[in-house]
């Protein structure tokens, strides 16, 4: 079975699904590593007998000094695969340049890059948004595209709006890393 490793910094929304469907059944989650010592996502990921290691950022003056040690880390691990669920860090070419990674970004990329991008997608424009799935480069979220999914956001209040997102988020995250394993 392959083995994964994911990285979370808050709610942990992804992180639960993705280990409520694929754990132990297509592959094995070694491990959950989060910056965020108050992560909601540590208490789910509990709940699954998944244990989580703590690396906080702010014990680490650059953020090449903390990539340099979440790569020795993830290392140590063995692992065919990082998948960043909800991972806010930038990561610097530290990490991009070693780690085999992919990233769950709420937009329809290449619209709506980097921070605030549910905000941005939500107030453009545009009939329609989505979430993308993509390979992590040092670019922020510039990496080939793996799976996207997109809906008609016209009618929506931003409620609805982040219920879509993550919806959406929850059908094809667990997808994209089966097929990025199997390739
Ligand atoms: C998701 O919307 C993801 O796209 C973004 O951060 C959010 C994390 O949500 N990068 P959760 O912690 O998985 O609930």
């Amino acid at each position: 079975m392959k083995k994964i490793v994911i990285l979370f910094s808050g709610e942990g929304s992804n992180l639960e699904n993705l280990i409520k469907t694929l754990h132990k059944k297509s592959v094995e989650v070694v491990m959950a590593i989060t910056n965020n010592p108050d992560a909601k996502g540590i208490e789910k990921a509990k709940r699954y007998g998944v244990d989580t290691m703590i690396l906080n950022h702010k014990q680490y003056t650059s953020r090449e000094e903390f990539d340099t040690k979440l790569v020795k880390y993830i290392d140590s691990l063995n692992v065919d695969l990082a998948v960043l669920a909800g991972f806010m860090r930038i990561l610097t070419p530290v990490f991009t340049d070693q780690i085999k990674a992919i990233n769950i970004h709420p937009s329809l990329l290449p619209l709506f890059k980097g921070a605030d991008a549910l905000n941005r997608s939500f107030n453009s424009p545009m009939k329609v948004a989505g979430v993308s799935v993509h390979k992590v480069v040092s670019e922020v979220d510039g990496g080939e595209i793996v799976a996207q999914k997109c809906f008609d956001k016209s009618q929506m209040d931003f409620e609805t709006f982040k219920e879509s997102i993550h919806r959406c988020e929850h059908e094809i995250f667990p997808r994209a890393v089966i097929e990025v394993l199997n390739n």
